[in-house]
């Protein structure tokens, strides 16, 4: 998409801009808890800030490998609210699936897919593994594709 930048950061702490994004949505919007959001996998999680051409926080996602070999996780993945409905978080999963495809994943995985966004990761090609469970307030599902 024009006009937007990707910026990936290795693994480590989220930048300012990355914990700000997912304090608005997940924290604020969502109702998730501090340390349920900025759980111990963002050390290892390559994380992806996308802003537009005022420096405005579009949306972001992490990566990280997942427990069985060439798969890779996708999760935290947000659009900022004024931007939704106009395909950027198509674009953002595209973005965190070639990444992780650049790292050598030969499926995607996300572990806990709000069930409530099951029909956005199936226009992506993402098919539900298993059944539903609760991450805090919220049912989750595992969804898989191959790369
Ligand atoms: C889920 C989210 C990333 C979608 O972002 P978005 O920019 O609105 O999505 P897009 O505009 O790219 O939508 C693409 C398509 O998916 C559909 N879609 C998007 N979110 C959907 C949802 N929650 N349920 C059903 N369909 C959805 C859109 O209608 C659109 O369909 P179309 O191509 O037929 O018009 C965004 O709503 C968000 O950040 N939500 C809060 C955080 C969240 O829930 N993240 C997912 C955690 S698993």
């Amino acid at each position: 998409m024009e006009g937007l930048n990707i910026k990936w950061t290795k693994p480590g702490v989220p930048t300012p801009e990355q914990f700000e994004l997912r304090r608005i949505v997940f924290l604020e919007e969502q109702g998730f808890s501090h340390a349920n959001e900025f759980d111990n996998l963002d050390i290892i999680s390559h994380q992806c800030l996308i802003t537009d051409s005022d420096n405005k926080l579009v949306g972001c996602s992490r990566i990280y490998p997942y427990s069985e070999k060439d798969a890779w996780v996708l999760d935290r993945i947000a659009v900022m609210e004024e931007f939704r409905g106009k395909g950027f978080g198509l674009y953002v999963v595209r973005v965190a699936m070639n990444y992780a495809q650049l790292l050598g994943a030969k499926r995607f995985v996300l572990v806990n897919a709000e069930v409530s966004a099951i029909p956005f990761y199936q226009k992506l090609g993402f098919k539900v593994d298993g059944e539903p469970f609760m991450e805090e307030h919220c049912p989750v599902i595992k969804m898989t594709r191959p790369a």
